[in-house]
């Protein structure tokens, strides 16, 4: 919501004659980003940041920048630039996050200058091919910075490169570094001192993936303390650490190395707390080693070949919380030999992925803080209940992927403290006596639905889960649930389709439902089970739902009234065997808050506004991997009211000359920002096999009636014909009302040349006469008197202002076109005045067509239902919430209703400046709750 508000102030704060999109850059919010993961992979940003933006092909970084909206905090630029020339970045003052991939060899002083708050600051390049060099003092002016990562280019050959005092992690990663010690050339910071007071600390060194890295000359990095050093992926030794001179290391990790046994002298010598050796060729652990280790917290073993434990393992390490063993080809687990031994106080271990195969009842009796159990994966074919006796703590238990068939009964009752237990992949024979009785604290299940023994089997499952998931093998008869009404579920996945669930009841049996996901053969039987193409399920508080088809689904049915649902994924939901074009009207339907859509291989071929319709507060459109889109110009007229982010990743556009207006309208469209793959192609008919550019030959073949400054032209036309009523009472005045709101594009179009244009107001307000009254004695004071007491704004009012003797339309036009922010007052008076309704109509029309819109904002001086306002200007769908207000009869709302006012006016003053302020205001005026929502959101 912030996020979005904020987006909102920058919307605001740019020239709104500038399009959004950008030829090369990609713009988001932080929090959106695993629905572009493909686009951080490389330059991961911190999900918190409001906006952002990935730019690629920067060949030019002047210009690459200029196309970078301002404020952005987060900044990821892909492409060739060698030099990185002084004050780089200046505009961006803001940046918190900067990721630069352009094949860097130099750095100049000061390219940096300017980005007091950048928090984090990455060189990414091919492993081990660019050489870059960095002037000593370039990054001086980054007193925030936490984060410097160093991915892929060379440094040899740098000296002496000061690090800001705020550093708290450096990689040097994928890079030529062979020796520790050249480290400590590159950035002497680092070995600045012997004493424990000017010693510089780091929370991580991370040296992972220098392939060649293998020497650790002694006392390369004297003095430093560490929290955390990674040696991952390089050729050294763990117990080479030793010789670095390190005065303090927490953490070791050297997976990937050729670490041959456990560094019990590294352990012993920093007093490591956490160790991680995994996947490096060990084979063995001898006990004595052991005996160092003591001070270990969490020991990672995976994958080192480990065949058995010694005697005594967990006794030699008191400490040891944490244990992974997963991967390893251990058959037996010998961790507590017998019932006598010490309780060890380890509480998380991981056995996955061995080949166990029965596990003696002692196996875990020395673990009584034991809180999680990862078995997954295993040989176990049977499980005594013993073995459990004594994890009387136990909260997470992993069976899955072994081929159980038998648990004794009762076995949970043993597990009081149990809440996630996962029974996936195994081949437990589920009879109907089979019950989860015991489980009392059970609230997380995942479990394998057999085929049922006959049909109708019914299954029993705990009612107080919070979260199931259920995958049925394919072709079962479905089994129905025994109990009826599952509270406080919140999370189900169905994978397949087991359950025998009648749609009418599902609200009743999953009440809480917040969020479902649908795997597979599911979604095809759910839709045709009821022979309906509208998802039959009401469920009221669901609030994100994804579907993942199979592509062997008919039908894709209707996605509609899921009144709380706010992201709906749909993947996967082309039917192979007869692929069809689908509309997007026929997925989606009525869904009043939702606000992300993810489109991924659904077969959708057509975009129309009508689609758009039952979406009124979509804001992020992802359409993945579909083909020959195709998008109607409906949705021309609507664009203010499309969602503001638009993703066409991995699809394409039909080259069809319907979507001829789409390139005009990117380059200019105030409100959506728009990514769209750039390379576009059309295979041209008549060229064979040749390929062009798509939307260059659109506008070469296409008939120039599609051109877009011909489209102002027949969106006039559409405006005159839905005009009838107004012409009716009107007579003549149609014609002044075209020649004025061609005047209005005009002035428009000049206005773009010419964008520092000052305004003659600051609001016109449009009123009748009999609302005058409210007008002059409440609006007036309040916006025009000075400051305090009012905003000190000038307005513009009809009879006061209008130029004596000119036409009532030109009078409108002029001055609408002269102020910042046309305010319109609307009772039901005022919608039946001719004058009235002419304002509205060429402010609306003005917002929709117009290259340079103004601001709109309505003042309803008394409760007007959508319905009553006249249909024909469409007002009710170009507003955006927070753009009206009701005027409150009591007086103590009043307040609520001008702090609305002066936040949507920007005080303390207009456009840019008050963007800001404007943001506060808003966020106030949304507040949930009666004090201003009902206010101020008809
Ligand atoms: C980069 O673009 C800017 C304007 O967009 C231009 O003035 C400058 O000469 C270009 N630089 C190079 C190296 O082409
Ligand atoms: C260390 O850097 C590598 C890339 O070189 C990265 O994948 C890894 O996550 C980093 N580890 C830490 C702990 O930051
Ligand atoms: C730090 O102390 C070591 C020996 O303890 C010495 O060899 C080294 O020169 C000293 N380094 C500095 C920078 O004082
Ligand atoms: C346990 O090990 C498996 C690998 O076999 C891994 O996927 C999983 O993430 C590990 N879990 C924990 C909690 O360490
Ligand atoms: C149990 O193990 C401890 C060592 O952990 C040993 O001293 C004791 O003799 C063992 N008791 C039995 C009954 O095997
Ligand atoms: C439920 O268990 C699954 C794994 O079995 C896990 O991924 C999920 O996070 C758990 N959910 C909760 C709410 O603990």
């Amino acid at each position: 919501m912030g996020g979005h508000l904020l987006l909102l102030g920058l919307l605001l704060s740019l020239p709104l004659t500038t399009g959004w999109t950008t030829s090369n850059c990609l713009v988001t919010e932080g929090s959106r980003q695993p629905l572009l993961n493909r686009f951080f992979l490389v330059c991961p940003m911190d999900s918190s940041l409001p906006f952002l933006a990935v730019c690629s092909s920067v060949s030019n970084l002047t210009q690459a920048l200029k196309a970078v909206p301002q404020g952005v905090e987060g900044l990821c630029l892909f492409g060739s630039i060698s030099v990185l020339p002084q004050d780089a970045f200046s505009n961006f003052p803001e940046l918190k996050v900067l990721g630069l991939s352009l094949h860097l060899t130099q750095v100049l002083p000061g390219a940096f200058q300017g980005l007091r708050q950048l928090r984090q600051l990455s060189f990414i390049s091919l492993p081990s091919k660019d050489h870059i060099f960095l002037a000593p003092d370039v990054f001086g002016d980054l007193r925030s910075l936490q984060q410097l990562n160093f991915l892929g280019p060379c440094l040899d050959g740098n000296l002496g490169v000061q690090l800001p005092p705020s550093l708290r992690y450096l990689t040097v990663g994928h890079s030529c570094l062979q020796d520790v010690g050249e480290l400590a050339h590159i950035f002497p910071d680092l070995v600045n001192g012997n004493s424990s007071e000017d010693a510089w600390t780091l929370d991580i060194l991370n040296l992972s993936f220098n392939k060649q890295l293998k020497i650790a000359s002694p006392g390369a990095l004297q003095g430093l303390k560490l929290g955390t050093l990674n040696l991952d992926h390089t050729q050294m030794k763990a117990a080479a650490v030793t010789q670095l001179g390190l005065q303090r290391l927490n953490t070791l990790s050297v997976t990937f190395t050729v670490t041959a046994e456990l560094p019990a002298e590294a352990v012993a010598h920093f007093e490591l707390q956490q160790l991680n050796l995994g996947a490096n060729r060990i084979g063995q652990i001898a006990l004595e080693t052991l005996a160092s280790c003591h001070s270990l917290k969490s020991l990672n073993l995976q994958r080192i070949g480990l065949t058995k434990l010694p005697l005594g393992f967990l006794a030699a390490m008191p400490r040891l919380q944490a244990l992974n063993l997963a991967g390893n080809q251990l058959q037996s687990a010998m961790l507590c030999m017998n019932e006598t031994g010490a309780a060890s106080g380890l509480w998380s271990l991981n056995l996955s992925n061995n080949e166990l195969h029965i596990l003696s009842p002692a196996t875990f009796s020395c673990l009584p803080h034991l809180r999680e159990l990862l078995l997954w994966g295993n040989q176990l074919v049977r499980l005594d209940a013993q073995v459990f006796q004594g994890l009387q703590r136990l909260e997470t238990l992993d069976l899955g992927k072994n081929p159980l068939v038998h648990l004794s009964e009762g076995w949970l009752t043993l597990l009081p403290a149990l809440t996630t237990l996962n029974l996936l992949d195994t081949g437990m024979l589920l009879s109907q006596t089979w019950s989860f009785w015991g489980a009392e604290s059970l609230n997380n299940l995942s479990l394998q639905l057999p085929s049922a023994p006959t049909a109708g089997a019914a299954l029993s499952l705990p009612t107080r889960l919070t979260g199931l998931e259920l995958h049925a093998v394919s072709s079962v008869k479905p089994w129905e649930l025994s109990s009826n009404v599952f509270p406080i579920l919140q999370v189900l996945t169905l994978k397949g389709w087991g359950l025998q669930l009648g749609s009418q009841n599902i609200s009743k049996i999953f009440p809480a439902l917040r969020h479902l996901f649908l795997i597979g053969r599911s979604f095809g039987v759910l839709c045709s089970q009821y022979n309906s193409s509208f998802f039959p399920w009401h469920l009221p508080r669901l609030q994100s739902l994804k579907i993942q088809g199979n592509s062997y689904n008919p039908q894709p049915c209707c996605i509609t009234g899921l009144p709380s649902l706010q992201e709906l994924k749909l993947e996967a939901l082309q039917y192979i065997a007869q692929p069809r074009p689908v509309r997007l009207e026929e997925l989606v339907g009525e869904l009043p808050r939702l606000q992300v859509l993810h489109l991924a291989r659904t077969g959708l071929v057509t975009l129309s506004a009508t689609a758009f319709q039952g979406l009124g507060s979509l804001q992020v459109l992802v359409l993945d991997g579909e083909r020959n889109l195709v998008l109607d110009d409906s949705l021309r007229d609507h664009s203010p009211q499309m969602p503001r982010y638009m993703y066409i990743l991995m699809s394409s556009l039909a080259c069809q000359c319907t979507n001829a207006w789409v390139e005009p309208w990117l380059e200019r469209s105030p409100r959506t920002y728009t990514h769209i793959l750039t390379k576009q192609l059309c295979q041209a008919e008549d060229t064979g096999h040749s390929k062009t550019l798509l939307f260059p030959f659109l506008s070469n073949h296409c008939p120039k009636t599609l051109e877009l400054e011909l489209f102002w032209g027949s969106s006039v036309l559409l405006l005159l014909l839905i005009s009838l009523p107004l012409l009716q009472e009107a007579r003549n005045s149609w014609v002044r009302y075209i020649q004025a709101l061609f005047r209005a594009w005009l002035q428009g179009l000049r206005g773009r040349k010419d964008e520092g244009k000052r305004f003659l107001y600051d609001v016109f307000v449009s009123h009748c006469r009999q609302d005058q009254g409210w007008v002059v004695q409440e609006l007036l004071p309040t916006l025009e008197d000075c400051p305090p007491a009012g905003l000190g704004l000038r307005l513009c009012l009809p009879e006061r202002d209008f130029e004596p003797g000119k036409d009532v339309v030109d009078n409108v036009a002029d001055n609408m076109a002269g102020s910042r922010v046309t305010l319109c007052v609307l009772s039901h008076k005022a919608l039946h005045t001719y004058r009235c309704r002419l304002e509205l109509r060429l402010a609306t029309s003005l917002l929709l067509a117009a290259p340079h819109p103004p601001v709109l904002l309505v003042v309803f001086l008394e409760p007007i239902s959508r319905h009553q306002l006249p249909r024909y200007h469409r007002l009710a769908w170009l507003l955006r919430r927070g753009d009206y207000c009701l005027w409150p009869k009591e007086d103590e709302r009043k307040d609520v209703f001008w702090a609305w006012l002066r936040s949507r006016l920007g005080q303390p003053r207009l456009g840019l400046g008050g963007a800001g302020v404007l943001e506060g205001g808003v966020e106030k005026a949304r507040q949930p709750g009666r004090n201003t929502m009902d206010v101020c959101e008809l």
